[in-house]
């Protein structure tokens, strides 16, 4: 975003006071919660729209966050602006992660069709939806990276690798912005990524435990995304809640400034994480409020989210005992006021509220959530071709599992403004698609787990009290496997088991879900385990016993159709793992990027009791085509350091079915200032292929590709070496050539 001065913002900072200024600089949450609510971290719930309410009137709101019904952001409008002296309206942001009324596959899920076109046009409709019941602002893309599925907050993100990371934060940009934040289109908002910079590196995968990350893993891993994010125009950046490498994110001026600002050239605003400044003082970093506030002040945060009592209201005082000037202040607020007039607010701050209703039942966006399922879902495992079903030759179907036919576990978690019934469960999509000729049974199997440790998010969605005995479950489940001619096993995680605050010490099906597998594969019917999880989960036995696995995420409002669709062929699967699958909770944090290192036995077994290879490889994924690659090609052995070099392979579709493939390229440099990646993904390209078609696939390697920041030097090198590249369907890519950097 271009700060450019504005007349209108400038000539109203001249008629500002310190205080109308330092109200700019605060948002507040505005909850609307089920009756009785309480939360230890909130405390008095129910007094908190009153704080807000009395903030609004004072004057001293910037931006307010978690309304989303259009008719109480127009009436919250209308008393910000009555109260305001310069009638300034508040700028309302959401965590729009995964739609608003139409859910669209989580995160995750989008990261895995490893196509921007469809991760925009999906998180367009999102845009859409939040614009019109007045939202302009979103909390996301999250382009955390994430390498430890016991992170409950992967499941936000586009996974382990920061090239895909990049694309797929550029993307979710485009998709919500519609483009630069000088100008944000009338059908679009603000995109904010996050979490600035390290989250997804917490210790034991812990939930906002310190991140400790080298600095080339930051530069070289952690920051790109964020970085593709600016580039493609975000014009704002959430500041993490975590100490990184001992200096907590929101009070961490090489961050916000020298990184952000100076590296990056990052020009919106930065907000905090919620109570992130206050919080300053919990991590024993700050002396108190004033001291939080204006240490996060001058590192570079801007905006600051609270649920009570803002550090930042010290900022008035901190300006009169000189610890603050007004031109740092004036820094920050030009740049809220600069988002509140690319986003129209000064000129049009309200919303209509027919129309809302409008854009939020709009068929087309439903379209685009199924399509988007579809092409997300990873298909693991396909012995002996067991999908596509043959839907003219069954009559009886068993579907089991807790979450068949659960529509909020459909839905995933980060969304509240959904509609359970237009939810499409794997149940509801399977009866629909197979039509009365067929008998779909269907049994739960086992009960739904619930938390082990209650947790803030408690509040907004009490948690579901398991119900029924597990012995008669499953039995019930042996009986109805055993009396279909194939069984869809729906087994995963609760959507609450998954997401912030939501991190797992284990990464087993949780329950007595492994049991009830088991027992079902025992009757001799054919299985085919459908998986919704925001991570990997431990397939060890599924692996071998199963003989047909689809990951289809939290699919999402469409999502049984879209399922559906996929188990009987009238979708081919296209998804591909966006992570490296670990064998177990052991392994973690694992991907596909490693350099050798020592290694005497040359494919590495390091682990006593465990092999040292993932279950599945990062960017793996079946299809019900099938795909074979030619010999890979460079256009010479032989280039300058800022040369570049195509890299070609023929493709074919050998099977008789359309399909998508996704060829990925692998880069190792066999030499050089640091050691490199054995494979690291430098290239892809989607490709769709018709049954029996073969196209020329081309990459090219230049010196963007091969550039790495190295802790020799301290500092971005390009090295004069030799290198493989690798084509091929997932990281384990066999088929390779080699070429000299001079
Ligand atoms: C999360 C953010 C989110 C914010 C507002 C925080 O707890 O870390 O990702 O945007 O809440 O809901």
């Amino acid at each position: 975003m271009t700060v450019a001065p504005s007349p209108r913002v400038e000539e109203l900072l001249a008629r500002m006071s310190v205080a109308d200024k330092v109200g700019q600089l605060i948002q507040y949450f505005s909850f609307s919660l089920p009756e009785g609510a309480t939360s230890d971290v909130v405390g008095d719930v129910a007094g908190q729209p009153r704080a807000v309410d009395a903030a609004l009137d004072a004057g001293g709101v910037g931006s307010l966050l978690f309304v989303t019904d259009p008719a109480r952001i127009n009436a919250l409008q209308r008393r910000a602006i009555a109260g305001n002296a310069h009638g300034i309206p508040v700028l309302f942001g959401f965590d729009v992660i995964h739609g608003l009324r139409t859910i669209l596959p989580v995160p995750i899920a989008m990261a895995a069709t490893w196509d921007a076109g469809i991760v925009e046009r999906a998180q367009a409709v999102a845009a859409a939806e939040a614009r019109a019941v007045g939202i302009r602002w979103t909390f996301a893309p999250m382009v955390d990276i994430a390498r430890d599925a016991r992170w409950g907050r992967m499941i936000e993100g586009a996974g382990e690798d920061p090239l895909l990371g990049g694309i797929v934060a550029a993307a979710q940009v485009r998709g919500f912005q519609g483009g630069g934040a000088d100008r944000i289109p009338a059908d679009r908002i603000l995109a904010g990524p996050k979490h600035f910079a390290g989250y997804g590196a917490a210790l034991g995968g812990r939930d906002y435990d310190q991140s400790e990350i080298s600095d080339q893993e930051l530069w070289n891993v952690y920051l790109p995304p964020f970085r593709a994010a600016i580039e493609a125009g975000a014009g704002n950046i959430m500041a993490a809640y975590m100490d990184l490498n001992g200096v907590p994110a929101s009070g961490n001026r090489w961050l916000l400034t020298d990184v952000l600002r100076d590296a990056f050239g990052f020009e919106g605003f930065v907000v905090s994480d919620a109570n992130s400044v206050k919080d300053l003082e919990t991590h024993h970093f700050a002396e108190g409020p004033t001291d939080a506030g204006v240490r996060a002040l001058q590192a570079g945060l801007d905006l600051e989210m609270a649920i009570a009592d803002p550090a930042f209201a010290h900022l008035v005082d901190a300006v009169e005992s000189g610890r603050v000037s007004e031109t740092e202040l004036d820094t920050s607020v030009r740049r809220l006021l600069a988002a509140k007039e690319a986003l129209g607010l000064f000129d049009d701050p309200y919303v209509d509220e027919e129309a809302a209703a409008r854009v939020l039942a709009d068929p087309a966006h439903r379209d685009v959530a199924r399509a988007t399922a579809a092409a997300s879902a990873v298909l693991l495992r396909n012995e002996g071709g067991v999908l596509p079903l043959d839907a003219s030759a069954l009559s009886q179907v068993a579907v089991i599992g807790p979450y068949a036919g659960s529509k909020r576990d459909t839905l995933g978690p980060w969304v509240f403004d959904y509609d359970l019934d237009e939810t499409v469960t794997i149940l509801d999509g399977v009866r629909a698609r197979l039509g009365t000729a067929v008998t779909v049974t269907h049994a739960a199997g086992v009960p739904r787990v619930t938390r082990e440790f209650p947790s803030l998010f408690d509040m907004f969605e009490p948690p579901v009290p398991p119900t029924g005995d597990p012995d008669e479950l499953i039995a019930g489940a042996v009986a109805a496997a055993s009396a279909a001619e194939v069984a869809i096993l729906v087994l995963g995680e609760n959507q609450e088991m998954i997401g912030e605050n939501a991190s797992r010490a284990s990464l087993e099906l949780p329950g007595a879900q492994q049991r009830l597998l088991e027992e079902v594969v025992a009757t001799g019917t054919p299985v085919v385990l459908v998986l919704m999880s925001g991570r990997p989960l431990d397939l060890r036995w599924a692996s071998e016993h199963v003989p047909a696995i689809l990951e289809v995420w939290y699919p999402g409002t469409r999502g049984g159709e879209a399922v559906a669709d996929l188990l009987v062929g009238d979708a081919t699967p296209r998804g591909r793992l966006p992570f490296t699958w670990p064998r177990s909770v052991g392994q973690v944090p694992m991907h596909h990027a490693v350099t050798r290192s020592h290694d005497p036995q040359k494919q590495g077994q390091r682990y006593w009791d465990e092999q040292s290879t993932p279950l599945y490889p990062f960017g793996f994924g079946l299809s019900y085509a099938t795909f074979s690659y030619g010999e890979v090609a460079v256009s010479t052995p032989e280039c300058d350091r800022d040369g570049r070099i195509e890299v070609t392979v023929e493709l074919t579709n050998t099977s008789a079915i359309d399909g998508v493939e996704v060829a990925q390229l692998y880069l190792h440099q066999r030499s050089g200032t640091s050691s490199r990646p054995l494979r690291k993904l430098t290239a892809f390209r989607v490709v769709e292929l018709a049954a029996g078609a073969t196209e020329r696939v081309a990459f090219t390697v230049g010196p963007d590709q091969r550039r790495y920041w190295s802790a020799a030097t301290r500092d971005w090198t390009l090295d004069a070496a030799e290198f493989e590249v690798y084509v091929g369907p997932d990281a384990t890519a066999e088929r390779s050539a080699t070429f000299r950097v001079r």
